[in-house]
This record gives C-alpha cells, sequence and structure tokens, in this order.
C-alpha cells in the first residue's frame, strides 16, 4: 500500500498555519503510517456471530483452545496448495428488504494435496454459505478418481476459517476441487469486497470495490488467504448491464445474463500465479481515459464521471506510460501483465493499493485539478502513482513469502518511488526529499527504546492484528532509508544488477529478504570497482535485525570516531537484547576543506581513530545524508561548520544543510550538546533561501512550539522566528511580484508556502494582511475563488484562525459543496485552526456524522483539532470520556487509533498529563488499545522525555530566543 506520509503533509500544511513555523513535519516525531493500514485488528474483535453448524465436532468453539488442532492456529497447514480458483460474483448495488446491500459468490477452489490428510482448513470470513447438499462444499477428485465424503464442515471465527471434517484422508499428489456457494455483506467497512458512494447529479452512486490487503480476500470468497498461496484466478462478474465490471485482467468474454438481460456477465482472462492479497474486482459507473505506453501496455484512469470529464484524470494518464517504462527499464523486466487500470474511489482507506493490473487510489491520490490543486497534490499523486507503480514487479511479480517480510516489499517500494516519480519530473529534485520525508521523519520514531527492528521472526507474525501493527512508518520509512543507503555504498548500477536478478529468479513465487542480500551479493562478487569490508548481508542485519540507529561521533582534534545506540531520551532504558550489541557496520561518505573525499569510510567497530578526520579545516561527515545514522562532532568543528554558514553556506550541500539542523536538535533532546548549540545552528537562516534547510528548522521547532506554545517562552520565540522569516518573506514578495506569480521549481513553491506560514505565525503585519485580504475577496465573490491552490491551506487556515464565525461558516459551507477532494480536504484540516473553543466542540462532534465527514476521514480531522492548541484539551476530554464507544462503533475498519492517541498526546509535558495518560490506560485495559497498543506505549515514553526535556531546558531556551530576537 502506500504510505501515510501523504496524510502527515496534509496535516503538516495545518501545523504551519496553525500557529507557528510549522511545517509538514508537524508530524516528526510520530507514528503516522495507519492511515494505509488495515484495521483488521480491530474487525476480529468485532466480527458478527457466524450460524454455528449442526454437525460441529471440533472444540473450537469452546473456551479454551485446543493448539494441537490445525484450525485453531493462525497459520495455514502445508497440506494443500492451491492451484487456481473460478470465483463468480454478483454485487447488488441497492440494498434487499432487509435494507442490507450484499453480494452472491459462487467458488471452486482446485488444489494439489501435499501430504495426505483428512480435513481441508481455508480462510473464511463474514461468508454465510448456501449449503449444497448437506453440506456447505462439494468436493471431487480430478482425473477420476473418487474424493472422500464429508464428515461435516464448521466455521471458526478466531482464526477466520471454513473448516471441512472428511470421512477418508486425501491422497498425496491428487488434485481435488472444492466447491461453494455464499453470500457476503457488501458493507461500507473499506475492507474485502465492498461498496462506497458518491453523489453525481444530485443522486446517490453506489461502487462496488475491494481492498483485500493484508488478510481480507476471505471476505470475498473462501480462498488460501496467504501471501505465498500464488494461484490463478479465474474471475467472472455479474452486474447491472449499464455498470462497468473491472478486475486484474481484461475481460475476455461480456454477454448478457441468461433469462435477465438487465445483468452482464463478464468474464476475465485468467490471472498469471498471484497472491490472493493483490485480487481487486470493481463495479461501477465511471468513466475512462486511456492511452498506450511505449511497450504497448494498455493504460486506463478510471473515475466518478465528473472527475474524467473535467480533466482530473489527466496528470495521472500522462505520468503512468512514462513511470511503467522507468521501471521496467529499471528492474530489466517487461511489465507482466496485458494492462494496466488505475482508479480513483471516494471511499478508501489506504492511500493506495497496488493490486495487480488494477490500483485503487483515493481520490486525492490520482487526481489532480490544475485549477485548484496545488503543488503539492501533484507531487503527492506523482509519488504515490510511482509507488504502486513499483509494487507491480517488486511485491507482485515478486513476493515475500510471510507479513513478517513486509517492511522489505515496503521499503522498497518507498524508496524507489522517488526514483520513478523523479523520472516524470525530472526538474523537481524529488530524490532529495527522501532525507525529510522517510528518513528523518523515522528516525524520530527508531530512537526511542520502544521501537523495534525492521525484520521480524516469521512465526512473531500470526493474527490479523499482528499482521496490521507491521504497516508503520519503521516498514515503509525505515525501510526505504537502510535500502537507499544500500544502494548508495553498492551504487545504484550495481544495485539494479542485483535487483534484475532476484526478480528473474523469482518472478511467479515467493521470497524471503536473504534472497535479496543473495542476488544483490553475486552482483558484488561479479566486479571489483566496489569492495566491501564484509558481505552484504553481514552489514545489512545489523540495521534490519536491530531496531535504532548509531550516532557517530568524531573529535577532529584527535581524529577518533565512535559509534554509539542513538536514543532521544538517554535515560530510556533498552530491554530488547541486540545479538550485535547495538553496533553497527556504518558506511561514510564524508567532506573534508569543503571537497568530498573518494571513497567511503567504514567503521566497523565501537571505537576507531582515522588522521583524516584530524582537521584544523571543519569536516563533515554523511554527505547528502546517504547513512542512516546521525554525527556529532567536538565544539570546535561545530563552531567552524557554524562560521562557514555565517560567512558562505553554499560551499556546504543544502541537503547537509538540512542535516546539521536536524542532528543538532535531536542531540540536543539526546542531551549530547547544549540546547543553545541546535539554536545556533539556527542562525545562518537569515542568509538562507533554500527550503529544505528551512524545513528543518521550521520541523525542528515545532517540537519547540508543542512544548512551550502554552508558556511564556512563546512570545521571544515567535519574535526570533519573525526577525529570521523576514528577508525570506520579502525574497518571496519580490521573486513573486506581490504573491501573484508562483516561483518555479517545486521546492521554491514549498518555501514560500513556509515564508508566508512562519510570517503569520510569527506576526509579520503584512501576512495578516495578505491572507484576510485574499480571504475576503473569495468571501465576497464564492463563485471566483483568487487564491491560488499552493497557497490555500495557509491562508484559509490563518484566515479563519484570524477570523471568528463568519470566516468558519464560510469555509464550512465551500467544504459542504466542494466537488474536489483536494480541495475538501484543504477546508477540512482550515476548519480545525479556529480560536474559538465552543466552535471547535462543534467541529468535534460532527467528525463523528458520516454525513459531515466521511468515516476515512475522521481521524485525521479529530487530530487536526488536536493539533491546534486550543483544541487539543477537548479532543483529549473527548477520547478519554468516548474510548470504549469509539473502539466499537468505529473498530471496523476505517478508524487508525494509533494516530489518534498519537495525535492527542503529542503535546503531553506535565506530570499531570502523564498521570492522565497512565490512568487512561488502566481504565481501559479491558476495552484495548488494538492497533494503537504500541502507539500508546510510546506516548508514555514520549510524555516522559517531553517533561524531562521540558523541565532541563525550559530556562536556557527562553533566555537564547530573548537574546537573539533583538
Ligand atoms: C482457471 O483457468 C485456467 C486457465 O484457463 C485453467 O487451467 C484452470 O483450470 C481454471 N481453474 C478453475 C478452477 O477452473
Ligand atoms: C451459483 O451457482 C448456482 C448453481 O449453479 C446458480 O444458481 C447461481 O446463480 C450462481 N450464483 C452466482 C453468483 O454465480
Ligand atoms: C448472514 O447470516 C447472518 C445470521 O443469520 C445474518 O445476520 C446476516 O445478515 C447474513 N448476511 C448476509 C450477507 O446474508
Ligand atoms: C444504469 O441504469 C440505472 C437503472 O436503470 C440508471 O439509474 C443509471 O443511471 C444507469 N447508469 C448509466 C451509467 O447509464
Ligand atoms: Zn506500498
Amino acid at each position: 500500500m502506500a504510505k501515510g506520509f501523504y496524510i502527515s503533509k496534509t496535516l503538516g500544511i495545518l501545523g504551519i498555519v496553525l500557529g507557528v513555523a510549522a511545517v509538514c513535519t508537524i508530524i516528526a516525531l510520530s507514528v503516522v503510517y495507519a492511515q494505509e493500514k488495515n484495521k483488521n485488528a480491530e474487525n476480529s474483535a468485532t466480527a458478527p456471530t457466524l450460524p454455528a453448524t449442526t454437525s460441529a465436532t471440533t472444540s473450537a468453539t469452546t473456551s479454551t483452545v485446543d493448539q494441537s488442532k490445525p484450525w485453531n492456529k493462525y497459520r495455514l497447514p502445508r497440506t494443500l496448495i492451491p492451484d487456481s480458483y473460478r470465483v463468480t460474483l454478483r454485487p447488488y448495488l441497492t440494498p434487499n428488504e432487509q435494507g442490507l446491500y450484499i453480494f452472491e459468490g459462487n467458488s471452486t477452489v482446485r488444489f494439489t494435496c501435499q501430504e495426505a490428510t483428512d480435513v481441508i482448513i481455508i480462510h473464511s470470513k463474514k461468508l454465510n454459505y448456501t449449503l449444497k447438499g448437506s453440506h456447505r462444499v462439494e468436493l471431487r477428485a480430478l482425473g477420476g478418481s473418487q474424493a472422500p465424503g464429508i464428515l461435516s464442515t464448521e466455521l471458526v471465527e478466531r482464526t477466520e476459517y471454513l473448516v471441512v471434517q472428511l470421512q477418508g484422508p486425501l491422497v498425496k499428489d491428487q488434485q481435488y476441487e472444492m466447491e461453494s456457494q455464499f453470500q457476503g455483506e457488501l458493507a461500507d467497512d473499506l475492507a474485502g469486497f465492498y461498496r462506497s458512494e458518491y453523489v453525481e447529479n444530485g443522486v446517490k452512486k453506489v461502487v462496488a470495490t475491494t481492498q483485500m490487503q493484508a488478510p481480507d480476500a476471505r471476505k470475498s470468497f473462501p480462498c488460501f488467504d496467504e501471501p505465498d498461496m500464488k494461484a490463478i484466478f479465474n474471475i467472472t462478474l455479474i452486474h447491472p448491464a449499464n455498470f462497468t465490471a473491472l478486475s486484474n485482467m481484461l475481460p475476455k468474454d461480456s454477454s448478457p445474463l441468461p433469462g435477465d438481460p438487465s445483468w452482464n456477465v463478464t468474464e476475465f482472462n485468467p490471472t498469471p500465479k498471484m497472491s490472493t492479497y493483490l485480487l481487486a474486482f470493481i463495479v461501477s459507473e465511471f468513466k475512462h481515459i486511456q492511452n498506450t505506453s511505449d511497450q504497448g501496455v494498455q493504460i486506463r484512469i478510471w473515475a466518478r464521471p465528473s472527475a474524467i470529464d473535467q480533466g482530473h484524470g489527466d496528470y495521472a494518464l500522462s505520468k503512468t506510460g512514462p513511470i511503467l517504462s522507468f521501471f521496467a527499464q529499471h528492474y530489466n523486466t517487461a511489465y507482466p501483465l496485458e494492462k494496466s487500470d488505475q482508479i480513483a474511489l471516494p471511499d478508501f482507506n489506504a492511500g493506495a493499493m497496488e493490486n495487480w493490473g488494477l490500483v485503487t487510489y483515493r481520490e486525492s491520490a490520482l487526481l489532480f485539478d490544475p485549477e485548484s490543486s496545488s503543488i503539492g497534490n501533484k507531487e503527492r499523486v506523482v509519488t504515490v502513482i510511482a509507488h504502486e507503480l513499483a509494487h507491480q514487479w517488486f511485491g507482485n511479480l515478486v513476493t515475500v513469502a510471510w507479513w513478517n517480510d513486509l517492511w522489505l516489499n515496503e521499503g522498497f517500494a518507498s524508496y524507489v518511488e522517488y526514483l520513478g516519480a523523479a523520472n516524470a519530473e525530472p526538474d523537481w529534485n524529488l530524490p532529495d526529499l527522501i532525507v525529510q520525508n522517510e528518513l528523518y521523519r523515522v528516525m524520530a520514531v527508531d530512537a526511542l527504546a520502544s521501537s523495534h527492528p525492521l525484520s521480524s521472526p516469521a512465526d512473531e507474525v500470526n493474527t490479523p492484528a499482528e499482521i496490521s501493527e507491521l504497516f508503520d512508518s519503521i516498514s515503509y520509512s525505515k525501510g526505504a532509508s537502510v535500502i537507499r543507503m544500500l544502494s548508495s555504498f553498492l551504487t545504484e548500477d550495481l544495485f539494479k544488477k542485483g535487483l534484475a536478478s532476484y526478480l528473474h529468479a523469482f518472478q511467479y513465487s515467493n521470497t524471503v529478504y536473504l534472497d535479496l542480500w543473495k542476488h544483490l551479493q553475486i552482483a558484488v562478487d561479479n566486479q571489483t570497482a566496489i569492495q566491501l569490508p564484509k558481505s552484504v548481508r553481514d552489514i545489512m542485519d545489523r540495521w534490519t535485525l536491530q531496531m535504532g540507529f548509531p550516532v557517530i561521533t568524531v573529535d577532529t582534534n584527535t581524529g577518533d570516531i565512535s559509534q554509539e545506540h542513538f536514543l532521544l531520551d538517554p535515560d530510556a532504558i533498552v530491554t530488547r537484547p541486540s545479538q550485535f550489541n547495538y553496533s553497527w557496520i556504518v558506511p561514510i561518505p564524508y567532506l573534508k576543506n569543503g571537497q568530498q573525499q573518494e571513497s567511503f569510510y567504514w567503521l566497523e567497530t565501537q571505537k576507531a581513530q582515522n588522521d583524516n578526520f584530524k582537521s584544523r579545516e571543519w569536516v563533515l561527515l554523511n554527505l547528502n545524508v546517504t547513512g542512516y545514522y546521525q554525527v556529532n562532532y567536538d565544539a570546535g568543528n561545530w563552531e567552524k561548520i557554524q562560521r562557514q554558514l555565517q560567512d558562505d553556506l553554499s560551499v556546504i550541500p543544502v541537503i547537509n544543510r538540512a542535516q546539521i539542523i536536524y542532528d543538532s536538535f535531536n542531540l540536543a533532546s539526546a542531551r549530547k550538546i547544549p540546547i543553545t548549540l541546535a539554536l545556533n545552528n539556527t542562525l545562518f537562516l537569515n542568509k538562507e533561501t533554500e527550503y529544505m534547510p528551512w524545513e528543518a528548522a521550521l520541523s525542528s521547532l515545532n517540537y519547540f512550539k508543542l512544548m512551550f506554545d502554552r508558556s511564556e517562552v512563546y512570545g521571544p520565540m515567535m519574535s526570533y522566528l519573525k526577525k529570521q522569516v523576514q528577508p525570506l518573506f520579502n525574497h518571496f514578495e519580490i521573486q513573486t511580484q506581490n504573491w501573484t506569480v508562483r516561483p518555479s521549481t517545486l521546492m521554491e513553491q514549498y518555501n514560500e508556502v513556509n515564508a508566508i506560514s512562519t510570517a503569520c505565525s510569527s506576526g509579520i503585519r503584512e501576512c495578516k494582511e495578505l491572507v484576510s485580504d485574499l480571504y475576503r475577496k473569495w468571501m465576497n465573490n464564492p463563485d471566483n475563488n483568487p487564491i491560488h491552490p499552493n497557497l490555500r491551506s495557509t491562508v484559509y487556515c490563518n484566515a479563519i484562525s484570524f477570523g471568528g464565525e463568519e470566516e468558519w461558516n464560510f469555509a464550512w459551507e465551500q467544504f459542504r459543496n466542494a466537488t474536489l477532494v483536494n480541495e475538501a480536504d484543504k477546508l477540512r484540516a482550515a476548519l480545525a485552526c479556529s480560536k474559538d473553543v465552543w466552535i471547535l466542540n462543534r467541529y468535534l462532534s460532527y467528525t463523528l456524522n458520516s454525513n459531515y465527514i466521511r468515516r476515512q476521514d475522521a481521524t485525521s480531522t479529530i487530530i487536526s483539532i488536536a493539533s491546534n492548541v486550543a483544541g487539543q484539551p477537548l479532543v483529549w476530554d473527548f477520547v478519554r470520556s468516548n474510548w470504549k464507544k469509539l473502539f466499537e462503533d468505529f473498530g471496523g475498519g476505517s478508524f487508525s487509533f494509533a494516530n489518534l492517541i498519537q495525535g492527542v498526546t503529542r503535546r503531553f509535558s506535565s506530570e499531570f498529563e502523564l498521570q492522565q495518560l497512565e490512568q487512561f490506560k488502566a481504565e481501559n485495559l479491558e476495552t484495548g488499545f488494538g492497533s494503537a497498543t504500541r502507539a500508546l506505549e510510546q506516548a508514555l515514553e514520549k510524555t516522559k522525555a517531553n517533561i524531562k526535556w521540558v523541565k532541563e531546558n525550559k530556562e536556557a531556551v527562553l533566555e537564547w530566543f530573548t537574546q537573539n530576537s533583538q
């Protein structure tokens, strides 16, 4: 799936405007990736009881679960291996007499017996079987032999199985077919086969669509629902004749349903061998546009007819062909299928899902309207497309054997999405952005003692809840960061060689992560230019099998260099053991005397000495931040760097100017350097016009905002920011001819937004006038919005925050009428910017009313309110008093509890708040925290660290800001 940084970006934009300087990385200290998770954890807790069979013969329904019975284990036995399926599904897009939307289905699975057994165990979830004869299924043997009779069938709810007990054993190497008929609910739960709704020309429309990952294919038909149970799927959809049916493959045939020509039967070509989680079935009244890639792949973009008519799919269509061609070349492997469909769904839980040949998206991740979408929306579209298309090979053609290796799949896609998108938008410098969007973002989480290694043993991941927990920032962003590091020390060319050989060796089958290391090692061994100190596996084990990362410390007086596990809270106790004792093999590219050094320095031990680092000039390690670690220096070297930045900052690469800020603020948090040293590293900003260093400073200072926006430090801090941002504001005022044209590059456009938001929040008068005037013009003429899409989030939020009920109501009305989801999202975030508590409280109550706020957007809206200093206590009260109800009502898929906990506790920094949080945990132990369990532990740890930090730093910070704001 596509990762959640996209949502954090939306939130971030809100953060900017909300008050301070904060930008995208308001989320920097967070675990935000749950947006794209499946919430099966909660599903399984609330699954309705399925009809019990009268012929149950097992003990699975009794309270003590007998673990020796294979149907009580979450993992399938390997006795039966599927070869192919024939599945017919018929979704009804109008409710039945009971008011229920349902689908009917028939499914035949053909499988081979690997090991004699007298029980068939297959996944099935929330399906009602129509009995065939006296049992739920029929079984036959292929090739003329006789299948054993059926003794009984049973649905085991806990492990989500249909269990078929036989009168005799199945025979090894014999093929069988099992057939069943069933009904399921086409619910609005965003999981399995579900329905999405939208309104077109005042008429409610229904779409039947799917989200299988991770384990919800079993909710649409009985199947061996594990990623290495690859099979061929022959899909048929029965659908209203004037609707379009889509699936992974092109249709082979479509004809009227015999006896009822208002329905059509569309049969699709058989799929290649593939995993169940990548299936997709969609029945809709959508329209499409299409073209063909250079390699002859048919490309189509599907969306609501009005969106297609207005050209909102055009950008995606224009970029898909080039991205597919890029990846075919990058992988040295042709696109594996005959077509590539991409579809924008009004209701969708993840950011996007890489179903093979039929990728599903949130509308905001695929549709782009040049009239009203910002450059950030555009970047999101092109990077999400690149992410999902990267999976069409890495993930879909070659698939990890089990979810414990999810990090390889998602980390890899989260890395190469930057390469694919950069190929489609070559002027945007997108690969640089990985440093702020993935690396530093995830380091904030990975620097906690409660972090976890990238790789988990397969036997520790079993239940849907355990699978769901893997969809976090560690898997996505740390995965991306360490794979980028690997690619950088191997060189991209060598990396690509190993990658292609891995894909060729394992196409249509499954792997573990070690298979990739093995093929990269073969590529290394076949050449001599690149020498590694250890094998790929030895190096990478340190980064994947132990959590966290090191801080590298250099003393330029002696040339001493050392490493140490970096913990944001130095007093935190690491209870998780590491076989490597938290020591890493560290590749270090570096600058000395302003010159890039030829080769990497490899730090393989805890401590070392190297004369190259003994220097009277400044040295700078981790050039372009290709390494996943932080760097500290002796005080003298820090001062030399600061002097260089003041004298001529262009000598230090832009990414490293950002690094200096990020690393020093992290080091200060960990009490490795004084906080004033980190603050001194922001003094050069009055000469800085580049985006990344500003972004680094604003996101680092966002932590200060969260800690101090309820205290007396806030005033001097704002004065300092005002002083630093004034030149940047003036720079853009001139460059944009008084804010009428946009700067040319992506990063400049982002920085323009930073300049405005920081200027407004720090109290620059011209800024307040600018946003209030623009908003007023719009209010006076609602049909003609004069605000450039890039600036809308900032302008809306600030104008609503400076304004009152009238401004809020106007935005609410615009939100209710918005037809474009990008516009609606900006307004939805800005509505949380009000300073009036009663308005925020009313808005909070709207979030649980799905007529006002779509269920998929409820969490992010609540978090927006919580990120407003005036809204945060409201949300905390609300979460505390309604946890049980929230958990029960919203357990079914669309509600991200981990994000919610993380979002609402972000400001916690007093003993009182810690007590409240502990009490909250104690009071709700019975209800539980589901997928938020880890987030709650992290919140407790973070709160303790915040308390300490504020205690230790408040005075020094107050003094520093007071001194430096003159
Ligand atoms: C699915 O289609 C393939 C290819 O046509 C065929 O070999 C296979 O038998 C079919 N599977 C079933 C269960 O009908
Ligand atoms: C399933 O098969 C039965 C019997 O062949 C048929 O009556 C029914 O219409 C089929 N349903 C679907 C959804 O194909
Ligand atoms: C499945 O059966 C249960 C229990 O009889 C019923 O409540 C539910 O509505 C049924 N679902 C469908 C889709 O028919
Ligand atoms: C399909 O038919 C239904 C019922 O006749 C009608 O309401 C709907 O507008 C039609 N859709 C299209 C795309 O023609
Ligand atoms: Zn993904």
